[in-house]
C-alpha cells in the first residue's frame, strides 16, 4: 500500500477493490471503537452508489458494539422506500437487514416524500447528530460526491439540499450539504475503477470539483485501487 498526505488528505493506493473494501472496513471499525470509547456513541454517515457495497458486506460479518452506532445517509434518491435503486436498500440488503444495528439507530432519508419535504425533515435529524465521527463518500466520474454535482449550486444556509436535474439518475435526490458532509472528525472516500481516474487527477490538480470542496476536522482519507490511481 502506497500512502502520502497532501493538504490534509491522506491518499492510499491499494491493489484492487477488495483491498480498498478491507482497508475501509478496518478504518471504520477503528473509528467506531475510538468514538465509543471516548464519547459512548459512533455517528457514521453512509455512502450510496455501488462502491461501498463490499464494505457493507464485510461489516455484516464483523463484530462491533453495534448498539452504540448511529447511522445516517449522505444522500438518497427520490424513489419509493423499498426501491432496489435506493441507497438505503443497498445498505439494508448488504448489511443492515442482518439486524445487528438496532433499527432505531438507522436514520434513512425519507426521499419517498419528495426532495423538498425530505430535505427539510432530514435537516432536523442531522442537526442533532453533528459533528459526525466519520462520513463515508464515493465519487462519480465527474467528481460529484453524495448528490452534489458539478455546476449545481445550493444555498449555504441549508444543511440538506433538495436536488433536481441530477445528471446521474434519478434526477430528483436529497443530499447533505458540503458543510454538513465536512462537519465530521474524519471523512473516508472510496474510489475504484479506471472510470474515476480522470476525476482523481483533476482533484489532485486542485480543480474545484464537488469532492474537492469536502473537508474534515481531523483528516480526509482517500482509498483508491490501482485502476483509479493516477
Ligand atoms: C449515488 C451516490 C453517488 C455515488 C457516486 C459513485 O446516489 O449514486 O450517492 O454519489 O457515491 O456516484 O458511485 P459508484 O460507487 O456506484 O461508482
Amino acid at each position: 500500500m502506497e500512502s502520502d498526505t497532501r493538504d490534509n488528505i491522506n491518499w492510499q493506493c491499494l491493489t484492487d477493490a477488495d483491498a480498498v473494501a478491507a482497508r475501509a472496513t478496518d478504518l471504520i471499525l477503528q473509528a467506531a471503537a475510538n468514538a465509543i470509547n471516548e464519547r459512548g456513541v459512533f455517528h457514521l454517515v453512509l455512502a450510496g452508489g455501488r462502491t461501498p457495497k463490499k464494505v457493507y458486506q464485510r461489516l455484516a460479518n464483523a463484530q462491533a458494539d453495534w448498539k452504540n452506532w448511529q447511522l445516517y445517509f449522505g444522500d438518497e434518491r427520490c424513489l419509493p422506500a423499498d426501491h432496489p435503486e435506493r441507497n438505503s436498500r443497498m445498505a439494508a440488503t448488504a448489511w443492515l437487514d442482518q439486524g445487528a444495528v438496532p433499527e432505531e439507530n438507522i436514520h434513512p432519508i425519507q426521499a419517498e416524500l419528495g426532495a423538498e419535504a425530505a430535505a427539510a425533515h432530514y435537516a432536523t435529524v442531522i442537526d442533532r447528530a453533528c459533528p459526525f465521527d466519520l462520513v463515508l463518500l464515493g465519487m462519480g466520474e465527474d467528481g460529484h460526491t453524495a448528490s452534489l454535482f458539478p455546476g449545481q449550486h445550493h444555498p449555504d444556509s441549508e444543511s440538506v439540499h433538495a436536488v433536481h436535474h441530477a445528471p446521474k439518475p434519478p434526477p430528483d435526490r436529497v443530499s447533505l450539504s458540503r458543510a454538513r458532509l465536512s462537519d465530521s472528525r474524519d471523512v473516508l472516500v472510496l474510489i475504484t475503477g479506471t472510470g474515476k481516474r480522470a476525476a482523481v487527477q483533476q482533484w489532485q490538480a486542485g480543480e474545484a470539483l464537488p469532492i474537492a470542496g469536502i473537508t474534515a476536522r481531523h483528516r480526509i482519507t482517500a482509498l483508491l485501487d490501482k485502476a483509479a490511481a493516477v
